[in-house]
């Protein structure tokens, strides 16, 4: 299937949940308040990619990236890491609750997928 479509009612906030999508593990993370406003107000210039957090989200309760490490492409652990994101275990890359790569290996941010909302309960993938 080329589109997935999500109920977020049941992902809780504070967890991050993985489907699977055109063969990829897919991550939608709902964040917490502190977590929204943390990566807000994170300076660019510690960047590796630099992209602002709005800029990767629709809704900034809601993050939803592919799970698949920009290194060597292996899926990143959730809540895990030195930045509270989600850390690669296969080589130690640690990114942040924007799914930004911050510390080791990986180049690049994790990859932000097309998806909209169609209403407040649900986001279609693709
Ligand atoms: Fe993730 Fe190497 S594949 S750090």
């Amino acid at each position: 299937l080329s589109k997935i479509e999500i109920k977020l009612s049941d992902i809780p906030e504070g967890k991050n949940m993985t489907f699977k999508w055109r063969g990829k593990p897919l991550f939608v993370r709902h964040r917490t308040e502190k977590e929204i406003a943390t990566e807000a107000g994170v300076n660019l210039s510690e960047l590796r990619d630099p992209q602002h957090d709005k800029d990767r989200v629709v809704n900034p309760s809601w993050v939803i990236v592919l799970g698949v490490c920009t290194h060597l492409g292996c899926v990143p652990i959730a809540n895990a890491g030195d930045f509270g994101g989600y850390y690669c275990p296969c080589h130690g890359s640690h990114y942040d609750a924007s799914g930004r790569i911050r510390k080791g290996p990986a180049p690049l941010n994790l990859e932000v997928p097309y998806y909209e909302f169609p209403d407040d309960e649900t986001v279609i993938v693709g």
